[in-house]
């Protein structure tokens, strides 16, 4: 029987192997590493929590003096009307003039990048790109483009590799897809 892990109510299998995610990761790089090496320090600004791992074997293959930052969209606390009204927090450079470049770990009907871009462009940078480990084409529905996709999936849910199911499976090394 094929191996599965069980996370939650839910079991999953092996989707894509590390060494794989690995390569994608290293073409994804080569392409920013050829775009970006001669614009003045730019930011790399990583969406906690899902980004944190891609962007760990990102940022080691980057070429350029470059800078780091991650933030997080967190409910507003001061109005209690609705729950979805969410904030930035966590971003200490100043964007102004900066080429920044989001890391995000999946980007799906694009309602969380557009909402970080649109916040971001306030800042006025000389710049923004987004680059995911993971896009959903056929769930994309939103008008932001999206430069650099590491892979492209169907709708298959998955985890690993800093993606979760309910705050589980950040920690696997490979991507599993859900099965049940
Ligand atoms: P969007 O706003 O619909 O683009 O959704 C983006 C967010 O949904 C991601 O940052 C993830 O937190 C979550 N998400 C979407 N698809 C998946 C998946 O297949 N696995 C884990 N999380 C996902
Ligand atoms: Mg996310």
């Amino acid at each position: 029987m094929e191996h599965t892990i069980k996370l939650h109510d839910r079991h999953f299998r092996v989707m894509i192997p590390a060494a794989e995610i690995d390569k994608a990761v290293a073409a994804v790089a080569a392409r920013i590493n050829e775009d970006y090496k001669d614009k003045e320090t730019p930011l790399f600004v990583g969406v906690l929590n899902g980004s944190f791992m891609f962007m760990s074997d990102l940022i080691k293959k980057i070429e350029f003096n470059s800078e780091l930052s991650f933030v997080k969209l967190a409910s507003y606390e001061g109005t209690a009307t609705t729950g979805d009204v969410k904030c930035l927090i966590g971003l200490n450079n100043s964007l102004e003039g900066r080429h920044v470049i989001i890391v995000e770990d999946i980007v799906d009907t694009g309602v969380s990048i557009e909402r970080m871009v649109r916040d971001l462009e306030r800042l006025r940078p000389a710049s923004i790109a987004v680059c995911t480990l993971f896009f959903k084409p056929n769930s994309y529905r939103k008008q932001i483009p999206i430069e650099y996709k590491a892979l492209e999936i169907g709708n298959e849910f998955i985890v690993g590799y800093g993606l979760d199911y309910d705050q589980l499976g950040r920690n696997l090394k490979d991507i599993y897809v859900v099965t049940d």
